[in-house]
């Protein structure tokens, strides 16, 4: 039984991870993103065979949500089997960044239960955003 937010979505990053497509790297990863109105939507890494085509686990988490008219998010978390807490790659940071605030909390984690929870600022301080395209 999890006893909040942040473990629930761990959790569920934890069982999605399975679903992970990764013939390649076989580094499977997993995440869940809680939305405003209360919405989980979980994403994991699908790869292929072209393999710049992959895309994370937590862009498809991202682009379910949005492609279903979801664009208000409060939390996410992420999950690997790395050593030290999953740490999301750049394009990620960016595509995030584009959806969340930078106090929203990503809760980063690994199989060890090692959890480390960061802001999208901290993430990715000074994100390039819409506002810089108004010129
Ligand atoms: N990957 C993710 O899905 N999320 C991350 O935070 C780091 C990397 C995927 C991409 C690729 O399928 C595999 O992990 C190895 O890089």
């Amino acid at each position: 039984m999890v006893s909040n937010d942040r473990d629930f979505l761990l959790k569920i990053a934890q069982n999605v991870r399975k679903n992970a497509h990764t013939p390649y790297s076989h580094f499977p990863v997993g995440a869940s993103l809680l939305t405003a109105d209360g919405h989980i939507y979980t994403g994991c890494n699908v790869e292929n065979a072209a393999y710049s085509v992959t895309c994370c686990a937590e862009r498809i988490a991202i682009f379910k949500a949005v492609s279903e008219g979801q664009t208000h998010f409060n939390q996410m978390a992420v999950v690997a089997d790395t050593k030290r807490p999953i740490s999301p790659c750049g394009a990620c940071r960016q595509v995030m960044a584009e959806f969340f605030t930078k106090n929203t909390t990503i809760y980063l984690g690994n199989l060890n239960y090692e959890i480390l929870a960061v802001t999208m600022a901290d993430l990715l301080p000074s994100a390039f955003k819409s506002d810089d395209l108004s010129i």
